[in-house]
């Protein structure tokens, strides 16, 4: 019979301080309280988040998420089994304060310590609120992160592709920069290109005529500035529609990449033989409509079921690590006081490496 499990969970790798509780049993897993205090507000005079800002923030602010969700969830420290925390990777002095904290904790009350791996966190978020079963293809894409993922167990991943440059998110942020809208700039893009027209601009779809499923998205950026320059020295400034269409025109890039690359995945996945065939996704450009209902499309293609999670559980959160965290117990997992803070720490550990680190730290 499996046992009840109770966990507190921290999050600290971004711009996101989190804690939440969790508990998993035979009856199925609770969300017990989740609580995230952004630093949006912090970070946006500086167009991109301040690593040393949001560690400052993080130390600042995680007991006071810890004393939140555990006041929200109506228990004491006493009350859990057990703490995780994300040990990497991120940016490295937010994990540090997250680790720090979580080892305080762990020694203070006398519980079982267990560090995360962040991407690990996301991944496992089909198993927290749909007990989806293993193996199922993952398809995180963020501000951070892209990549795809065949998730066999709680620590076996094969990673298929990511970006080789900028996450799809970030992305999104650089064109609504360059285009004058307001951050984040997923959704501000969104809701312009709804009124554009996506065939005005012949926006490139890096990387599709190579085999596999890498991406590319910052040849993307540089094609838009290209457009805008050029517009605004015939029209001596950007028409709105003009902008409209320039969304339109990146937003149907974006989501013809992440579907052709999604089909290629989800075939290598399928000589997996699955059970429940399933494609899952996590982050926050799982918010967007259009990418999703291509992503959909593409998932009935080959008779797999298209899970989003609910939004607050595709970003970045606490609850997922909690949860990972309890995964990995269930296996024996356990770290101790010499666990130390990864800047780097890939899922994958035998996939090549993926270059490069974005505004928001290591790709992977
Ligand atoms: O997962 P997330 O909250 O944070 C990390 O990246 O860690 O993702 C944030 C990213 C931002 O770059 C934001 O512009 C993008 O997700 N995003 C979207 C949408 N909503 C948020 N991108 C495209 N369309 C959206 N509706
Ligand atoms: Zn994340």
């Amino acid at each position: 019979m499996t046992q009840v499990l109770t966990f507190l969970g921290l999050e600290s790798s971004c711009d996101d301080t989190a804690a939440a509780i969790v508990r998993d049993g035979p009856d199925g897993t609770q969300i017990l309280a989740s609580v995230v205090a952004g630093q949006t507000a912090l970070h946006a005079p500086f167009g991109g988040v301040v690593p040393e800002i949001a560690a400052r923030a993080h130390a600042e602010k995680l007991d006071l998420c810890v004393e939140e969700a555990l006041e929200k969830s109506g228990l004491r420290l006493t009350d859990l089994d057990g703490i995780a925390v994300t040990a990497g990777p991120g940016l490295i002095g937010g994990v540090m304060s997250g680790v720090m904290c979580a080892k305080g904790l762990a020694l203070g009350a006398g519980l079982p310590l267990v560090g995360v791996n962040h991407l690990a966190g996301h991944a496992l978020t089909p198993r927290l609120t749909d007990d989806v079963a293993f193996p199922y293809l993952m398809l995180l894409v963020s501000g951070g992160h892209c990549q795809f993922l065949i998730a066999h167990g709680p620590e076996e991943f094969t990673r298929l592709g990511g970006t080789i440059d900028d996450a799809p998110g970030e992305a999104f942020d650089k064109t609504a920069k360059l285009l004058g809208l307001p951050q984040p700039g997923g959704p501000a893009v969104e809701a312009e290109a709804r009124t554009g027209d996506p065939k005005a601009f012949a926006f490139p779809r890096p990387l599709l005529d190579r085999p596999g499923c890498d991406m590319s998205f910052s040849g993307l950026k540089t094609a838009l500035l290209r457009a805008r320059d050029a517009v605004v020295a015939e029209h001596g400034g950007l028409p709105r529609k003009t902008r409209a269409d320039m969304c339109a025109g990146f937003q149907a890039a974006v989501a013809d990449v992440l579907a052709e690359k999604s089909r290629r995945a989800l075939a290598q996945y399928m000589d997996h033989a699955p059970a429940q065939p399933t494609l899952a996704v996590a982050g926050g450009v799982a918010a967007n409509q259009a990418i999703r209902t291509r992503l959909e499309t593409v998932s009935q293609e080959f008779g797999a079921t298209f899970l989003a999670p609910p939004l607050a559980l595709c970003t970045d959160n606490a609850a997922m690590i909690a949860f990972a965290g309890i995964e990995r117990f269930r296996r024996g997992a356990r770290d101790d006081m010499s666990l130390s803070a990864r800047p780097r720490w890939p899922l994958d550990q035998s996939a090549p490496a993926l270059l490069g680190s974005g505004k928001k730290g290591a790709k992977a």
